[in-house]
């Protein structure tokens, strides 16, 4: 008994090394790392259809972006600061790639489309870099973008409202709108220019 106990200890002492040592591995930081990282984790599956409504209020589909890759960010026009910073980064590499920008589809898509109408999204999308485009839609139009790209998002209650808990990966897909990479808020934007210029 006494025995079983102590082997037990021991799987369980191990089984916490290791993954405070996963935990202690530091994540990418360049957009190769995150390629590998991402096919190992299966994120070639990230992405597919959908049926959104553009910041004038058409209707658009991921076919429509075919001749083009797709850089694509879910966030909301509300958000205090992430949302901001990545749309930043995303206006400072399609500012970057020049006349090349206009052969990305860089869509901000919202994941609170009960604040973000298209009108909302048009003047929000005002702060950025003019190849940035902001995407709404029906909540299940939204709920089945989101699935696709497996993007967390969540709504938090406040005081007085709410606000929102989501997931902040830039993705970058091919002109198939297959999967290709994903950068985060810590890539910087001429990291970011320089894949696409690569996939271009
Ligand atoms: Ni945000």
């Amino acid at each position: 008994m006494r025995r079983s106990y102590t082997y037990l200890f021991l799987l369980v002492a191990a089984v916490i090394a290791i993954a405070f040592f996963y935990k202690q591995t530091p994540g990418p930081t360049s957009s190769i790392a995150s390629v590998s990282e991402g096919q190992a984790t299966g994120e070639a599956s990230i992405g597919g259809p959908f049926t959104l409504v553009d910041q004038n209020g058409k209707t658009v589909t991921d076919q429509d972006y075919r001749d083009k890759l797709m850089l694509v960010y879910f966030g909301f026009a509300s958000c205090p600061d992430i949302c901001p910073t990545d749309l930043t980064i995303m206006s400072e590499a399609a500012k970057q790639l020049g006349d090349q920008a206009s052969k990305v589809a860089w869509l901000f898509i919202t994941i609170d489309p009960e604040r973000d109408t298209a009108e909302m999204l048009k003047t929000y999308m005002g702060n950025f870099h003019p190849a940035l485009q902001g995407l709404t839609g029906t909540s299940e139009q939204i709920k089945d973008a989101i699935k696709a790209y497996r993007v967390y998002a969540q709504k938090v209650p406040q005081k007085d409202g709410y606000t929102m808990d989501h997931s902040s990966f830039m993705y970058l897909m091919d002109r198939q709108g297959k999967f290709i990479t994903h950068f985060t808020h810590n890539t910087r934007a001429e990291d970011i220019a320089k894949t696409i210029r690569e996939q271009l």
